[in-house]
């Protein structure tokens, strides 16, 4: 795959990440003090990910998927749903057998036999965590479970009550709790801690929450399970506010937050690591939280996941789509030759992301074909490069831009500009 990561020089971009941390926080928080509270990643990127339409990844890309979520560094990774399929199974077991961290998560319903299912395959896993579900709206409990409340609550408590004690960890999660009656959810997420559940999350499943209704429910869910038990939340991204929904659950407590790589999951997706990485980076200072994540190294997971699971992400997607980092118009170039957090939020490299791309077309101005130019050891008299300035305007209307340096070269050559001298003495 072409677009992401370079193989980055990883000492130097570490220091750049480093400088970065320093310049937005010096890991202090606004009262001066150092961070404390750490927010848990929990990466769905193999369970929900993967349940996106049209995509199967076979056990072997899995456990690459896995190796890199590894290594960028996420809290636990859900390796599946192993109930799911022979080959679902086999690739939790492989990925339990390769890693020794992080914690391994396998999602189950509540049902003893599949309880027991997951037990056997995670029994060998370092860290083994159950993430138990079930449906808590009154849609889901009447037209998919078929289920009372009262039922959904028993159920609940009989499954949790039964796996105590045969994994490290078990989470449970309501799923559609964002349209869940609010009392009914407290009451059966209280159940859930009483019956042994470690940690509870709470599932804006069809991603209709509002950042404010996110806040309301963590706080309320907060004072159900008491301070003792996280609240987690998984966020869907229908209204495309994934990432704003699960930021306001983490200033409101949340202690663990469910996210994918690049966003991927069902529908519209989940809450993306990259963003939610950078957006509580940028904005350590005023969130007194920080992660366990190298953001060094999510070029690299970013660039693992679109190519096992032969994804199309769109040229704006935020921070890893074509545009995400390359600049046309000659305002915006101006301004990133002086200084780049002109027009950026951050350095790609802070991602491990290639450098940033300058192309030239209808948008440009002279201070970018100069710019390209002395970077070949080229230099035109400044009415040379208006002219330039001006033929290359023209020229991407019908064909298109100037990719680079060299394409410039190549189109003042064929225009008849004079650049052989200097040329000879560019970095070629
Ligand atoms: O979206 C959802 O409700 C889920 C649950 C399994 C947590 O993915
Ligand atoms: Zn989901």
């Amino acid at each position: 795959m072409q677009i992401l990561s370079s193989t980055p020089p990883y000492p130097l971009i570490q220091y750049i990440v480093h400088l970065f941390r320093k310049s937005c926080s010096s890991r202090k928080n606004e009262g001066g003090t150092a961070f404390t509270s750490k927010v848990k990643i929990f990466d769905t990127t193999l369970r929900d990910g993967e349940q996106a339409p049209g995509i199967q990844l076979s056990p072997e890309s899995k456990l690459i998927i896995a190796r890199a979520l590894s290594e960028v560094g996420v809290d636990v990774i859900e390796a599946g749903f192993p109930i799911n399929s022979p080959s679902e199974k086999k690739a939790v077991e492989m990925i339990v057998k390769d890693l020794n961290s992080p914690e391994i998560a396998v999602l189950c319903r509540p049902i003893k036999e599949e309880i027991d299912f997951c037990h056997e395959i995670l029994k060998k896993a370092e860290r083994s965590r159950l993430h138990l579900w079930i449906a808590t709206s009154s849609i889901h409990m009447k037209y998919k479970l078929n289920m009372s409340p009262a039922k959904v609550i028993d159920k609940t408590i009989q499954a949790i009550r039964y796996a105590s004690g045969k994994f490290d960890t078990i989470q449970f999660s309501s799923e559609d709790s964002t349209r869940s009656d609010l009392d009914f959810l407290g009451n059966i997420m209280r159940e859930a801690t009483r019956a042994g559940a470690d940690i509870v999350n709470l599932a804006d499943t069809v991603g209709c929450a509002l950042p404010e209704h996110m806040a309301l429910l963590v706080r309320e869910i907060r004072k159900s399970v008491g301070d003792k038990i996280p609240v987690g939340v998984h966020c869907h991204n229908d209204l495309n506010l994934a990432t704003a929904n699960t930021i306001s659950s983490i200033r409101a407590g949340a202690k663990q937050v469910d996210v994918t790589v690049t966003g991927i999951g069902e529908r519209a997706g989940n809450t993306s690591l990259e963003q939610l990485s950078i957006a509580l980076l940028f904005h350590q200072k005023h969130f007194d939280v920080d992660t366990n994540i190298h953001t060094e190294k999510l070029g690299s997971v970013c660039d693992t996941v679109i190519d096992e699971m032969g994804l199309n992400i769109g040229m704006t997607q935020p921070l890893i789509g074509e545009n995400a980092f390359r600049h046309e118009s000659g305002i915006h170039v101006h301004g990133m030759l002086n200084n780049p957090m002109t027009y950026e939020l951050v350095d790609p490299k802070i991602l491990g992301l290639l450098g940033k791309r300058y192309i030239l077309g209808k948008h440009t101005g002279k201070a970018a074909v100069k710019h390209f130019l002395e970077k070949k050891g080229c230099e035109l008299p400044d009415m040379e490069i208006d002219r330039l300035t001006t033929l290359i305007k023209e020229r991407s209307v019908g064909s298109g831009l100037l990719e680079d340096e060299n394409d410039l070269v190549d189109f003042a050559i064929e225009k008849g500009f004079d650049l052989e001298p200097s040329r000879r003495t560019g970095n070629e």
